[in-house]
């Protein structure tokens, strides 16, 4: 009889140490589905503009490193000429109200002026077009989209929030 007491001391104490490897299993598998949520590669992002000289979207949240695929949508039935519809990315930093001023005199090249203050951008579309980007996301931090077609600008703005 006596060999037995070693056991009951022994028993309880695996039962513990199996419990805590399936706790720590566990908590292995939510990290691993929490890693899969981060590293999601791509994002696609759809922004509609409309007649009203509206984006449907104020702020577009991505990842730092994800590829983006932007469709920007003209949902609208007015023409480009006097409802023209683009996405304009500026790069950080750059003065929105003097670079807007400077687009509004490149209406030859779709509102886009020459310098190197720009990311990314779409054509310009009229009722019923549409237009797919796609680009890297910069570095972390905010960056302003906008329509240059004149005029548009103090509505059409927004941000690219970049995590
Ligand atoms: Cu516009």
């Amino acid at each position: 009889m006596k060999f037995l007491y070693p056991l009951i001391f022994i028993l309880p104490l695996l039962f513990f140490s199996c419990q805590n490897t399936n706790e720590k299993k566990q908590r292995k598998m939510k990290s691993s589905t929490n890693d899969q949520t981060i590293v999601e590669r791509e994002i696609e992002i759809v922004l509609n503009s409309d007649d009203l000289m509206r984006f449907d979207k104020n702020m577009l949240l991505v990842q730092s490193g994800q590829k983006i695929t932007l469709t920007l949508n003209h949902t609208g039935k007015m023409d480009k000429s006097i409802m023209g519809h683009n996405f304009v990315l500026l790069k950080k930093d750059v003065d929105v109200t003097s670079f807007a001023e400077k687009a509004v005199l490149a209406k030859n090249n779709e509102y886009i002026p020459e310098g190197d203050e720009v990311i990314v951008y779409t054509k310009l579309l009229g009722g019923g077009e549409s237009d797919t980007i796609t680009f890297d996301a910069p570095e972390k931090g905010y960056y302003t989209f906008l329509c240059t077609f004149p005029g548009h600008w103090g509505l059409m703005k927004g941000k690219l929030v970049v995590k």
